[in-house]
């Protein structure tokens, strides 16, 4: 490519926004600090937002593009973020390109106080487990996010692989089955052609050659993918993505009859501009004010803890978790099932609360009034969700994942392995109901 303009970051932009917009029609999706993302076909391109209002200055935007991308790309074996088109990224780290994830993201305020159509709560239940467990693959490789909220997870109907297990499968080891499976999925070809695998693996490639004989599956219905036969090069795409999302299962065996393809959901993470990684030894309290909820941990763990230094990496926990259960809340308030008073300026019960938990009296006097304020707020759902949660799991997970924030001295060893299909369904009528809404009042 022509070196140009590398001064002028501005031009190199629009340059390249006008590029596109030659070939294919534009839409913009959000405009944040970090970035301006706009969707061309089935990619997102991330723009750097140089916008002067941002107060970050292009060297400070430009390294957290840089750091999105390691993070993507250090991801990218994972199911749990969009996948990076590290060949449409620009080299100077003015943009980053991103797969298309097609449903929308996690933000549904536009549902409050309306009444048609909400999430079921067993909806709600699944998206809160799987995101759990997203975040502890993450934190299993010491990486954390440390900016989730509704507008950072995403939806995507795609098609999907899974494993139908039957009883006396014959299984295959990984290699062996994948080599079994390729042969049968090929077309007859007039002459033997060696399996060449010369083109990127690109996840919308992939989700192209499934359309191709899939495009008629119902909603979480599933076909056989070895009814089916596959040019060579399409065979390549398919065994290298099956091998990545095998090896994602922790499965060392299949039965290559036994892999069928479905239409389902996925859920991920974008936005990784703020996201670290740690050493186990990393001691440093880090500050995470950039975080969008200042975490009980934020506000007291200087005050509690003076003297004591808590591993980086377990802050960045709490905060992730902590994040994760107020953008819960969130979801449920919205599709209503939650109800929370507002809480009265002179609450008793918090100072009481705080009183018992730290063992310490006029933790009040130490907090700024604003963080106080913040405290409250939290504590009012906590209240909530001790007098609501009963047996119900989803609210309870909920509760642990905000109340660890406030004794944060033990993790909560997470590690749920349930992984049910997200109703389609639901998630479809919903999001569509809240385009509609958002178009109509904005
Ligand atoms: N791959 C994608 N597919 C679909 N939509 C996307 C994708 N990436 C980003 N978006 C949309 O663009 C919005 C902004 O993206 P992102 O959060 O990465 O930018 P940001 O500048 O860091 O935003 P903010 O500062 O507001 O968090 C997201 O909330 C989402 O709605
Ligand atoms: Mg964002």
């Amino acid at each position: 490519m022509q070196q140009e303009n590398p001064e002028n970051p501005q031009a190199r932009i629009e340059q390249q926004i006008d590029r596109l917009r030659q070939i294919d029609e534009l839409r913009d999706l959000g405009k944040g600090r970090q970035g301006i993302c706009i969707n061309f076909k089935d990619r997102v391109y991330k723009f750097l937002n140089l916008n002067r209002n941002n107060n970050l200055s292009i060297e400070e935007l430009r390294r957290m593009n840089q750091n999105e991308l390691h993070y993507l790309q250090l991801l990218t074996s994972s199911d749990y973020t969009c996948e990076v088109q590290s060949n449409e990224c620009d080299d100077e780290n003015l943009w980053i390109t991103t797969a298309y994830m097609n449903l929308g993201t996690l933000d549904m305020d536009c549902l409050f106080n309306q009444q048609q159509q909400f999430l079921e709560m067993e909806t709600i239940r699944i998206i809160c487990v799987r995101l759990l467990n997203i975040l502890n693959y993450f934190h299993n490789n010491r990486i954390f996010h440390l900016d989730v909220n509704p507008t950072n997870i995403l939806f995507h109907e795609e098609f999907q692989f899974f494993h139908e297990n039957r009883q006396n499968d014959l299984e295959l080891p990984i290699e062996q089955g994948l080599q079994s499976l390729s042969q049968d999925l090929r077309a007859p070809q007039k002459k033997q052609l060696h399996l060449v695998d010369n083109k990127i693996h690109d996840y919308t490639n992939l989700q192209y050659i499934l359309n191709q004989k899939f495009s008629n599956l119902q909603p979480n219905q599933r076909g056989y993918l070895i009814e089916y036969r596959f040019a060579d090069e399409h065979v390549a795409q398919l065994v290298f993505w099956i091998r990545r999302w095998l090896k994602l299962q922790n499965r060392e065996t299949f039965n290559p009859k036994c892999i069928q393809v479905k239409k389902g959901i996925r859920i991920c993470f974008c936005d990784f501009g703020l996201s670290r990684s740690f050493e186990n030894n990393d001691f440093n309290r880090p500050e995470f004010r950039d975080g969008p909820y200042k975490t009980p941990y934020e506000i007291l763990g200087r005050i509690v803890y003076q003297n004591e230094r808590i591993e980086a990496w377990k802050i960045a926990r709490y905060q992730d978790l902590f994040c994760l259960g107020i953008t819960m809340m969130n979801l449920l308030i919205n599709n209503g099932y939650a109800e929370i008073e507002p809480f009265k300026e002179d609450e008793k019960d918090l100072e009481q609360f705080l009183q018992q938990t730290y063992g310490l009296h006029q933790l009040k006097n130490a907090c700024h009034p604003d963080d106080y304020k913040e405290l409250l707020t939290y504590y009012v759902i906590l209240r909530w969700l001790e007098q609501n949660m009963n047996n119900d799991q989803t609210l309870r997970l909920i509760y642990r994942m905000l109340k660890f924030n406030f004794n944060f001295t033990s993790d909560i060893p997470l590690n749920l392995q349930e992984d049910q299909d997200i109703p389609l369904e639901n998630i479809k009528t919903v999001q569509n109901f809240c385009r509609l809404l958002t178009e109509q009042y904005g």
